[in-house]
Formats: C-alpha cells, structure tokens, sequence
C-alpha cells in the first residue's frame, strides 16, 4: 500500500524519520544516553580490525561506516564490493571479524564473501533488513536495521537504517576499545537522537527545491556529483539513485580526484552537484568548487546554513540544510540526494519503483 504517494519509493523516502527512529530505540538507551551493550558474539575491543563487503547501495553505507569505525573506534576497516572482496584472495586474520550489510539477506556476492570469512575462521556480523535471511542465518551476529519492507528497487530507508546502525556500533566499539570516551557518546548519541525530527524538519522543507530542480536535471545527459570525507560515499550514491531511476548518466567521485581527470568533462552543458556540510573538509570541497566554476560548470551545491554562509560562489542553486553534528551529516545529506532522483524520474517518466533492468533482490553472481 503507497498510501497517498505515487510510488513506493516516495513513501519510503519518507518513512525515514518513523523508522529510524525505531530502529535506534532498538540500539540505543535514551534514558542514559548511551550505546546499548553490544553481543558478545564479537569482541570489538579485540579485534585487530574488521572487514566489510556488501553490494550498490549496501556497499557505499559500508564505506561510511569504514570512515566511522577508524575514526570513533579507530579500527583499521577493510572493504569492497562483495563481487570483487569474495575473489581477491584477501589475507585475513582469523582474530578479525567482518561486518556483511544487505537490505535482502539474499544477495549472492554478499554471501559468498561472508562464506569466505567464515571459512577464514573471521566473526561473522550482518547489518540486514530482512531478518530470516540467509545471510542473518549464517552469522554469529545479526544487527537488524528495522526498515519495514522496502518495495521500490532504489534502496532510500534501507540505506539510512543501515547508517544509523553502522553508527551505533561504530560508537559501541569505540567505547569497548576506549577510544570514546563517556562524554563523548554522550553526546553522539544526542545527535542521533535528535535525527529523526531534523530529518522530518527537512523532507518537508526541501521538496519544492528538489522538484523544480529536477526540471532542470532531467535535461541533462550526465551528471557529477562530489564530496569529501562521508560526503564523498554519498556522492556515490546520489549517482547511483540518479542513474538507477532516471537513466542518465552519472558519477560520483571524492572532490580531491577532480583535478586527477573528471575536471575535464566539465563545460557549461554539465551540472555538478556538491555535497559539502560545514565540516573539517568544507574549504577544500570548496576550492574544488571553484574550479568548477572558472570551467562555466553548472553547480547544485548541497550545504548546511554555515556553508552556505562562508561560501560566496555562485551556484545555479544552492539546497541549504540545518547544521548538524557530523556523525548524522550523511543521514540528513541523504534525503536531498533522494528526493533528486526521485522527481527527476518522475518527470521523465520512468517506472520509479521497478527501474528497467534491475531487480530488488540479485540472488545470482
Ligand atoms: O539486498 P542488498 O542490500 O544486498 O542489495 C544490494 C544492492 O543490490 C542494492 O543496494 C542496489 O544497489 C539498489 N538497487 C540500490 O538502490
């Protein structure tokens, strides 16, 4: 039931701020304000470090987490595309554990290289939606993201979910390892706490800026979309929704590597949208920017209202979110990312929910 959205993939996208904050009262003590303990199936104040391997969009909340897990708990991560991670012979040190993400549970790769760990001897934890899954099945730990099912083919929920979860245990382990310190998760867990009402705030803020904008994207042919730090997986992802329901072409890559090639697409035809919250990176995402700017580039810049404030460029337009604390930046940055791709679908009319070629579920290599 779509209730009264169009499709599926609107009334997921806007789901987010209910499940999410269901899913962290699954994760986290609001009482306390604290990470609730973690299953003693794997030892995170142990472990030397952690793998993770998942597919598309799974796989880019993974690369978030990776960024998460070295910085609050400073374990060193190991990750790739499951399709790449099951073949590449990797060295793993039976002590580790790894970390499998997947909305489904079912997804052949993901499950290949959770078998490959397992036959390492690894700790095996899944981050999945679908809890009687065989990817839940085959792991000592199972850490559901609580989504609700998600029915459009463009992962949106899940993804957040996923993120939440990452979080927590990103937290969780820095604490076991003592790298977060009380007053730190404290106030980590506040941010997440207050997340899902800043999400609500901006679903309903931003639709009208996403929906005239997509006009405007839905005449293009390519698309560049880039960022830094946490930014830089959500980049990611904001190609990959584009070019999943809308069919154009898109790319996502860290704002750094501009100048190591993609610079040269750059003409007045193309739009480059910037993620870029007010964080330790802002500046250098913002001389990216400029760059891009001296090239005629087209730039849809996604901020925070410090951004927007400390940035003078001029943009075609300029999405201006709430500031926000850093660990839940790409949980807010996703939904503007969302809600692009979805009404530019829309106005093109692709079939938003069951995008041609793709299916909800890839059971085979
Ligand atoms: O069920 P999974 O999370 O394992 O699926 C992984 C990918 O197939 C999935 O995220 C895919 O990339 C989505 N269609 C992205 O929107």
């Amino acid at each position: 039931d779509k209730g009264n959205h169009r499709h599926f993939m609107e009334k997921e996208i806007y789901e987010q701020p209910e499940v999410i904050s269901h899913a962290l009262g699954q994760y986290i003590d609001f009482i306390e304000n604290k990470v609730n303990p973690m299953t003693a199936a794997i030892d995170f104040a142990k472990v030397p470090s952690l793998a993770i391997s998942a597919c598309g969009t799974a796989y880019l909340a993974g690369l978030v987490g990776k960024y998460w897990f070295e910085r609050y708990a400073r374990l060193p991560v190991e990750i790739d595309v499951a399709s790449e991670f099951r073949y590449r012979e990797i060295p793993l040190s039976p002590q580790s554990a790894a970390l499998f993400i997947s909305q489904s549970g079912e997804t052949a790769d993901t499950l290949a290289s959770l078998r490959y760990c397992k036959e390492h001897g690894l700790k095996i934890g899944a981050v999945v939606n679908v809890k009687e899954s065989t990817i839940a099945r085959e792991s000592d730990a199972v850490f559901p993201i609580m989504a609700g099912p998600e029915i459009g083919v463009a992962s949106t929920k899940a993804f957040t979910c996923q993120l939440s979860v990452l979080a927590t245990l990103a937290i969780g382990a820095g604490r076991a390892r003592g790298t977060v310190s009380e007053a730190e998760e404290k106030a980590l867990v506040r941010s997440l706490a207050e997340m899902p009402r800043i999400m609500g705030k901006v679903l309903n803020s931003i639709q009208p800026t996403m929906e005239s904008l997509s006009r405007e994207l839905s005449k293009c042919k390519d698309v560049l979309y880039l960022g830094r730090g946490t930014s830089y997986p959500l980049a990611m992802e904001g190609a990959l929704k584009l070019k999943e329901i809308s069919y154009i072409h898109a790319e996502g890559y860290a704002a750094g590597e501009l100048k190591h090639g993609p610079i040269a697409l750059i003409d007045e035809n193309m739009p480059v949208i910037v993620i870029a919250p007010h964080d330790r990176f802002f500046e250098k995402t913002v001389s990216n920017m400029q760059e891009v700017a001296a090239r005629g580039g087209r730039i849809i810049f996604i901020t925070d209202e410090k951004g927007a404030a400390a940035s003078k460029l001029e943009t075609m337009s300029t999405i201006i979110l709430p500031n926000v604390d850093e660990i839940i930046a790409p949980m807010i940055f996703a939904l503007p990312i969302q809600l692009l791709a979805y009404h530019t679908a829309v106005f093109m009319g692709t079939d938003v929910d069951q995008p041609r070629n793709l299916a909800k579920s890839v059971t085979v290599e």
